[in-house]
């Protein structure tokens, strides 16, 4: 077959979004030109919160349109600090990954030769987990309303939403992930004994999808107790499947404890592929190292990675990763990670380390 050609949309949004995201691009293009095996094309959206603050929108009418034109989306991180953060997130992140069906979001975590772990005693292969979150629905469906404000009785509910079809697809999913793995393994982080109805739902899905997978060991493990054992045991666990509002809790977890939240990928896809899946870092637009050209920019590219993975570029995402890592061993850091490398040094060192590799 010939090179294969992907274009990409880039959201970088706001903040250190920015930063992290045109960083990506100078490396995705180094790989792209040191292995000859495939093409990138990159178009920029400005969708941001500086777009808002203009035009009242985050996202042209057509939004949907135009990215369903591309084979991925890469983003970067949305929120400002004169934009409540459920404006931002509802009115970009949330709008192009629930339309866009990327119900599945896969959360990879490990800790990258060259770093530490915050746990004493914690060595690198013991803390190796995928989390996948349910992303289309549970507790951020959008089902609620306020009523009576000003009241004395005003009132609000934020109703969980668990439907069949949601628990299911994400079940199987969450079990085939667990099936390409060593251990095969997976953990359903639940909190059915307080919520006994959508979470007993979520489990008795799981233990009737469990059934297709007889090879996968799995367990069921409450929220709570799960936070207990990312901490004490970590070599426990391998892949965990959430919802919504827990596997978003226990990920941010789970990348403090892999070293920083400045490298951890996160990727939104749509197992189907009738729509591109979204990649992005987990981090945030972090306003407070915003400018200071500081940001880890570790975080894009191990998502760039997980991107040309899900391509069809398992290759370049392993070459993306050994040079990714052989830059952290040389002790090329930014400050997150206790060094003091500026995001370009990090940037320019991976670049270096690709050509070296091929
Ligand atoms: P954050 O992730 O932006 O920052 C948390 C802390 O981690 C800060 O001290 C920051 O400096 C540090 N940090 C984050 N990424 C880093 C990196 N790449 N390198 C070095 N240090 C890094 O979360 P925070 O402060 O709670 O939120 C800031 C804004 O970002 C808010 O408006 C929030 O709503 C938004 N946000 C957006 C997300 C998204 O677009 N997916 C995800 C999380 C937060
Ligand atoms: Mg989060």
């Amino acid at each position: 077959p010939g090179r294969q050609s992907y274009s990409i949309a880039l959201i970088p949004g706001d903040g250190i979004g920015i930063e992290v995201i045109h960083a990506g691009q100078v490396v995705l293009k180094h790989l792209a030109k040191a292995i000859d095996t495939f093409d990138l094309s990159f178009e920029e959206f400005d969708w941001s919160s500086a777009r808002y603050k203009k035009e009242g929108k985050y996202l042209p009418d057509d939004a949907l349109e135009q990215v369903r034109r591309f084979n991925a989306i890469i983003f970067g991180a949305v929120g400002a600090p004169d934009v409540p953060d459920h404006i931002s997130l509802w009115g970009l992140r949330l709008a192009l990954c629930q339309p866009l069906q990327q119900y599945a979001n896969v959360r990879p975590t490990r800790i990258l030769r060259g770093t530490t772990s915050p746990l004493s005693n914690c060595p690198r292969g013991d803390l190796d987990w995928v989390i996948v979150r349910e992303n289309s629905e549970g507790e951020y469906a959008g089902h609620g309303g306020t009523s009576h404000i000003g009241q004395e009785w005003s009132v609000a509910t934020e109703v969980s939403i668990f439907t069949h079809h949601g628990c299911e697809r994400i079940m199987r999913f969450a079990f085939e992930t667990a099936r390409s793995r060593p251990a095969k393994h997976l953990t359903v982080v639940t909190k059915s004994n307080a919520q006994r109805n959508g979470m007993v739902f979520w489990d008795n899905v799981a233990a009737s999808v469990a059934k297709d997978f007889p090879d996968v060991k799995w367990e069921k493990m409450l929220v709570d107790a799960m936070t207990t054992r990312m901490v004490l045991k970590p070599k426990s666990i391998d892949t965990i499947v959430a919802t919504n509002l827990h596997a978003d809790i226990l990920s941010d977890l789970a990348a403090a404890l892999a070293g920083s939240i400045g490298i951890a990928p996160t990727s939104n896809l749509d197992p189907t592929r009738k729509n591109p899946s979204m990649f992005e870092p987990i981090h945030g637009s972090a306003f407070d190292i915003t400018g200071l050209g500081v940001a880890n920019p570790v975080a894009t590219f191990w998502t760039s990675a997980e991107m040309l993975r899900w391509l069809g570029q398992p290759d370049a995402a392993d070459l993306l990763m050994l040079a990714v890592e052989n830059v952290t061993d040389s002790g090329i850091k930014t400050q997150d990670l206790g060094g003091n490398a500026k995001t370009v040094e990090v940037t320019e060192a991976v670049c270096a380390e690709i050509s070296k590799l091929t």
